[in-house]
């Protein structure tokens, strides 16, 4: 959460930050600042979107060729204009912004307090640039060094650029548990939270380890310490992202534009890791670990949001063709709750970003008790990624809505992937079975084309239902994720209360919600226990509730009883999943745009949540 943006060059700041800053919105958007250097230190910031400050700043002077701009998810005190960042010191020589939390800024804020400095805002990182300014002052040491040394005196996580009043050339940054690129231009520097704001100016970018302060000084070369002062050599790695990825190419909303690409995500997960005709199944990332997999007594797969949801169907995956046990738990509750972990475990770790808190944390307690980790990520170089011991990439591309659709579809398809491959290794099913499921993964991508073509209908059922309060989603086996799934990306971004459920629970308890009002969604294929499917639609008819079904094509039983019917193509029933959450997640998107709801951006959410 919370996205930073830093430059310092020969072009004007100004509009490489705010330009920056829009593209890291998704990590939070109460508030947003920006300090610029030019003999004077001109700090604005504005509660609101980056729009907002842009026209804040229209009126005033924004020349320089050194500066720092974030954006905010708030954590330590509401969003207004003072909590916003950056935060200057006392003396206003200084400025922060900063990304993360410090869990002791009390102890520290009462030391400076009784050391007679005043604080203007609710912040954990106000806290932390008066330090850095004290002991500058204090130890007679330069900026780069105090800063060094405050680090070593804070418990938390952050990603920070600092910029010095007294020195034009200069930024210093540094990480700890929230990420941060370096782009490295001719003759300029570029900072992040992620690549985003980089990938345009250059390609070349150094990703900055946990505890490493970097000296970015305009006509150097990049000097990173550890903030135990040990040299590190920087290491220069390659962007793969082009610009195009990151636009809405003729598309209303990302999340719309991400909906539509999941064909091409989807075969861009299989890409050279699937050939159904010679029966193969090759992932190149875990290679060296797949007897680990195979002789492993269980896995753990451990994720957050709709990552997680993914998890739930590599559990249906792993048991149903490898039969490995598999137990998948939120990474937030696993690493809290002195959870049994053996040496042979394997962990799969799965994560959009790869920088989400609670699943880096998750991995880290893992990997103490000797367990191997595989992670499934789509941000290449992304701390998860870079903390596991092996994995595969998904390949989604960036991910810019907050409500996440094709990075899901992409982790299934991994799953579906590493499932497979386990279970040929193992022996788990026929051959012939195995290479039925192989070339029917082959198609899903073409099926997908197919699935997206349902917008009409799914847009006359988002006019009726548009103004409900409630909508429950139902499914069983492999599609009960898929119905958490969709509730989810419906309350997400419409802001209507809608529940998951495993469709034969119903009726212990969501049944009693139901009457003519409340809208149910059955995913409901032809394929699985259908017949009991069936059944749980009829006693919600019997209710009056009324039926939304996503069912196979050409079905008749269902389309008898539901009052909608939105056809999916027939496909194995392992791989539905990948089909039925197409309809949902554009259901939620019509009915959120028909209320008027800022899709890209909902309301207190964002999409890399590098808090816990
Ligand atoms: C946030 C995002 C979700 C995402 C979850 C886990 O809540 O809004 O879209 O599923 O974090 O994120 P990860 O990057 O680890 O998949």
């Amino acid at each position: 959460m919370c996205g930073i943006v830093g430059y310092v060059g020969n072009k004007q700041a100004y509009p490489i930050l705010i330009k920056g800053l829009q593209r890291l919105e998704y990590r939070g958007y109460d508030s947003a600042g920006i300090a610029i250097l030019n003999g004077v230190l001109n700090v604005y910031k504005r509660k609101g979107k980056v729009s907002e400050l842009e026209s804040f700043v229209k009126s005033k002077d924004v020349d320089g060729r050194i500066g720092i701009a974030h954006t905010r998810w708030a954590t330590h005190g509401e969003p207004t204009d003072e909590n916003a960042h950056p935060h200057s010191s006392q003396s206003k020589d200084l400025s922060i912004i900063h990304n993360g939390i410090i869990e002791n800024y009390d102890v520290l804020r009462n030391e400076l307090i009784n050391r007679g400095y005043e604080f203007h805002s609710d912040t954990d990182t106000e806290v932390l640039i008066y330090l850095i300014e004290d002991i500058k002052k204090n130890e007679k040491v330069d900026l780069g060094e105090a800063i060094r040394i405050a680090l070593n005196q804070v418990v938390g996580a952050y990603a920070i650029v600092v910029i010095s009043k007294d020195e034009p050339d200069r930024l210093i940054a540094a990480k700890k548990g929230s990420p941060l690129v370096i782009g490295i231009g001719d003759d300029d520097f570029y900072i992040a939270s992620d690549a985003t704001p980089i990938v345009e100016y250059t390609k070349n970018v150094v990703y900055l380890d946990d505890e490493e302060v970097a000296y970015i000084q305009k006509g150097e070369k990049l000097k990173i310490k550890t903030i135990k002062n040990k040299d590190k050599t920087p290491y220069v790695t390659k962007l793969e992202m082009n610009l195009s990825q990151l636009e809405k190419g003729g598309f209303e909303h990302f999340m719309l534009k991400e909906i539509y690409e999941q064909p091409r995500s989807i075969r861009d997960s299989l890409r050279g890791r699937l050939n159904a005709d010679k029966g193969i199944v090759s992932l190149g990332g875990i290679i060296d670990y797949e007897q680990k997999m195979v002789n492993a007594n269980r896995i753990i797969i451990i994720a957050c949001g709709t990552s997680w949801h993914a998890g739930l169907v590599g559990e249906y995956l792993f048991e149903d063709l490898a039969r490995t046990p598999v137990e998948v738990e939120y990474a937030s509750e696993f690493r809290y709750r002195n959870p049994v972990i053996y040496e042979d475990d394997i962990v799969i770790a799965i994560s959009q970003s790869g920088e989400t808190a609670d699943t880096l944390a998750a991995i880290e307690l893992a990997k103490s008790k000797g367990a191997t980790i595989i992670g499934i990520c789509n941000v290449v170089g992304s701390s998860i990624a870079r903390a596991t011991d092996a994995g595969s990439y998904t390949h989604a591309g960036p991910e810019i809505g907050v409500a996440s659709t094709k990075a899901f579809t992409a982790q299934v398809t991994i799953l579906c992937l590493m499932a497979l491959r386990i279970a040929q290794l193992k022996g788990t099913l026929s051959k012939s079975r195995f290479r039925q499921i192989l070339y029917e993964l082959e198609s899903i991508p073409e099926k997908v084309e197919k699935t997206l073509q349902v917008s009409k209908k799914v847009i006359e059922i988002s006019e009726q239902y548009q103004n409900v309060r409630n909508f429950l989603y139902l499914g069983r086996g492999y599609n009960f994720p898929v119905a958490l799934e969709g509730a989810l990306k419906l309350k997400e971004i419409s802001y209507i209360h809608a529940e998951g459920y495993p469709a034969a629970e119903m009726k212990h308890g969501p049944i009693a919600l139901i009457d003519e009002e409340m809208p149910v969604v059955f995913i409901a294929p032809n394929r699985g226990i259908y017949e009991k499917v069936i059944s749980n639609i009829q006693e919600v008819k019997a209710r009056k509730g009324k039926v939304i079904a996503i069912v196979t094509e050409g079905d008749e039983s269902v389309r008898k009883l539901a009052d909608h019917v939105i056809e999916i193509p027939e496909t194995e029933e392992l791989l539905v999943p990948l089909l039925a959450t197409i309809p949902l997640q554009k259901l939620s998107y019509h009915i959120a745009v028909m209320r008027g709801c800022n899709v890209d951006q909902p309301r207190n959410l964002a999409k890399s949540v590098t808090v816990e």
